[in-house]
């Protein structure tokens, strides 16, 4: 009787072998495929309202640029300005001195004045 089990059960588990042998497929190369098809996410270094906060531009100007002391900000409204994009990275490098304007040469670098001016003239541009 015990022998006629342990030879069961070494016969169930050699039949359990063979199927997990045949069962064993060859893997599809799905590995390189799947990461290959991924876009790349490309994350801006800083973008415009980033710096527009950082640098404090909304204590001033406020959250949508409105500025104007009436409005209960103190700056310039930013959404109806006449500025060239040019003339708008002249003007927050050097400021206004006299008005209120703080100059941020040397805070920001070109590149963040530049999307700052963009900023600006699109995002917070009256539409
Ligand atoms: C301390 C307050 C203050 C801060 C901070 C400030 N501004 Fe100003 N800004 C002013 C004032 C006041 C004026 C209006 C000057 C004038 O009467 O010509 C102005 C004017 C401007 C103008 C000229 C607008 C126009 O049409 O003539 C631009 C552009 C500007 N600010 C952008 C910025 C940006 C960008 C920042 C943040 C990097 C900033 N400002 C931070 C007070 C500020």
């Amino acid at each position: 009787m015990k022998g006629f089990r342990n030879s069961t059960l070494f016969l169930l588990g050699a039949g359990l072998c063979g199927v997990g042998a045949l069962s064993l497929q060859p893997e599809p190369a799905s590995a390189e495929t799947e990461t290959g098809d991924r876009p790349e996410i490309i994350v801006p270094r800083a973008g415009g309202r980033a710096a527009f906060e950082k640098f404090g531009c909304i204590t001033c100007h406020l959250g949508d640029g409105r500025g104007g002391q009436n409005e209960g900000g103190y700056g310039a409204d930013l959404r109806i300005t006449k500025l060239t994009e040019e003339e708008l990275v002249q003007t927050i490098a050097n400021g206004r001195a006299g008005k209120g304007m703080p100059p941020f040469k040397g805070l920001i670098d070109d590149e963040t004045l530049g999307v700052l001016a963009k900023y600006i003239k699109v995002e917070l541009r009256l539409k």
